[in-house]
């Protein structure tokens, strides 16, 4: 297929394209480097464009014949969407209505939507299936859970096959490194593993818990982190079972969760490296755990995480982080 991925400079974007084209497919990325880094997409395959630029979309989607689109352009911060709802309205809202406004004027009907397991809130019941009640506490939750129902409409009227993908904890970093490293780059870093680790190199002082009087075993907040490639595959895989009218809405997840000192101690024994810790406050928002039922992926997609050990995803990402200390940044001044 011909696959255009919105978003495809960032990060779990640019590990998705990557398994594109491994998986024989061709791909270009769609992307206004707003977050995401060139460095991250490989040479010819980037176009650089707005989501809210019709015309450019269109012509994008005839000239390249484009078969179907991975939507991962999206602003991604809780507390940002908070203190910033407009941005979030504007980027995840009115601009994927226009790629899918694009799609449909272009005869294009195959999407993979990168959902999040924030549009559930506050769960009912740990591990959360896809039939929780979704009641996002933040725009940001919001936002992905209007393009879902946007989606479910799109499909039901003009037979779009679309499949959600419900992320909980994106992880790690690629296994992969051809053609050129890949790994997670934020500016600024707000993600737990990225943290801590730039504290084993020096980078940071200490890292700050958020909190550590959590109705959990060791009072800190339990997530269920997914590697990153595991995503990748997961999205390749829906990809290309679409058909037209497929709506499928999947909890992309291991089904374990590790608290925020397991997280850190297993930084320690990978880094070898002193962590400074410091218990702080809350940070509203966070639900005490986030666990994922994975099974409805497992058993549509025939998906099954490689990564489940949450060593083995801190030792791929201390891997990026460790020689990639600027991320992009450093492979950027060296190209
Ligand atoms: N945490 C700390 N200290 C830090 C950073 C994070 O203790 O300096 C804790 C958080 O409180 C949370 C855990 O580490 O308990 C993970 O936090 P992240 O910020 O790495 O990830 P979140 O769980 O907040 O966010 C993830 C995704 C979002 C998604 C959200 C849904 O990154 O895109 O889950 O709740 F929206």
């Amino acid at each position: 297929m011909n696959v255009l991925v919105t978003g495809g400079a960032g990060y779990v974007g640019s590990h998705a394209m990557r398994r594109l084209l491994a998986g024989g497919h061709e791909a270009w990325v769609y992307d206004n480097l707003s977050t995401g880094h060139r460095a991250a997409v490989p040479r010819g395959r980037l176009i650089e464009g707005e989501l809210s630029d019709g015309e450019s979309l269109a012509r994008v989607l005839r000239d390249r014949k484009i078969d179907a689109v991975m939507h991962f352009a999206a602003s991604a911060l809780v507390g940002e969407s908070v203190n910033n709802p407009a941005l979030y309205y504007r980027n995840n809202i009115v601009a994927t209505i226009a790629l899918l406004e694009a799609m449909r004027n272009g005869g294009v009907w195959r999407i993979v939507f990168s959902s999040s397991c924030a549009t559930y809130g506050e769960p009912e019941r740990v591990p959360i299936d896809e039939n929780q009640r979704q009641q996002p506490v933040s725009p940001y939750g919001f936002s992905k859970l209007v393009v879902e129902h946007a989606l479910d409409d799109y499909a039901g009227a003009y037979e779009f096959g679309f499949a959600a993908l419900r992320y909980f904890n994106a992880a790690g970093a690629a296994a992969d490194w051809t053609p050129g490293p890949l790994g997670e780059h934020h500016e600024p870093e707000s993600h737990l593993i990225p943290l801590v680790l730039q504290v084993a190199l020096g980078q940071r002082k200490e890292i700050t818990i958020f909190g550590d009087d959590y109705p959990t075993p060791d009072g800190t907040c339990i997530r269920d982190y997914v590697h990153v490639d595991d995503l990748a595959d997961a999205h390749l895989a829906a990809l290309e079972g679409l058909r037209s009218g497929t709506a499928w809405k999947l909890n992309l997840g291991t089904g374990r969760g590790y608290s925020v000192r397991e997280v850190i101690h297993s930084c320690r024994r990978i880094s070898g490296r002193e962590i400074t810790v410091r218990e702080g406050p809350r940070r509203p928002g966070d639900p005490p755990e986030l666990v994922a039922d994975a099974s409805l992926a497992r058993s549509t997609l025939c998906w099954k995480p490689r990564y489940t050990e949450i060593d083995e995803i801190v030792q791929s990402a201390w891997r990026w982080h460790s020689t990639h200390p600027r991320g992009f940044a450093y492979v950027e001044a060296k190209a």
